[in-house]
């Protein structure tokens, strides 16, 4: 077993030692919060302790949309389909997200910056529909924002990047002179 299953199994034992009363539904939300997504290992290691089957998990995983089977990109983007959202064309965003990066619900982009996912309601429906970029909100999106923030957010990272080579080359430079 390499070491991040190991991890992962250890982190299902104890998940279930310190609460006897988990149910599969909680297990698996617990898993992708630790995690990020839900690893074949860890799905596993959950049907043994519910002695289930590891395929009836995968099966009932997979019948909700909130979970996903492969690692968020760095900057996971999540779009909002609560009502409030769906009803302000939330799935037209979803859409353009989708045609945009070129990856569906649930994938990541090639370069793995980028994972698309959707989800309920996040709390803010005033400001609907909402589209979700690491940390930050957007708020009142339209189709027509998606590629303007995108972009800017890549700008951002681009400079962000650029800081800290800049940063790094000084402190090489200052400890080469000492
Ligand atoms: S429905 Fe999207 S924030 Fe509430």
């Amino acid at each position: 077993m390499i070491e991040d299953e190991r991890e992962i199994v250890e982190w299902v034992n104890d998940f279930f030692n310190d609460d006897k009363d988990q149910n599969l539904i909680g297990a698996l939300q617990a898993l992708q919060s630790k995690f990020g997504y839900l690893p074949k290992i860890g799905r596993k290691s959950i049907a043994a302790r519910l002695n289930m089957s590891p395929a009836n998990v995968h099966a009932v995983a997979t019948f909700y949309n909130q979970f996903r089977f492969v690692p968020p990109g760095k900057y996971p983007i999540k779009v909002c389909l609560g009502t409030a959202c769906v009803v302000s064309q939330g799935k037209l965003i979803l859409d353009h997200w989708k045609r945009r990066l070129g990856i569906d619900v649930g994938e990541v982009t090639e370069n793995k910056e980028y994972s698309l996912d959707r989800v309920d309601c996040v709390g803010c429906c005033t400001l609907a529909p909402v589209t979700i970029i690491g940390e930050e909100t957007f708020a009142k999106m339209a189709v027509t924002r998606v590629d303007g923030i995108l972009l800017q957010h890549q700008i951002q990272r681009e400079q962000e990047a650029r800081k800290i080579a800049a940063e790094k080359t000084e402190e090489d430079k200052s400890q080469s002179e000492q």
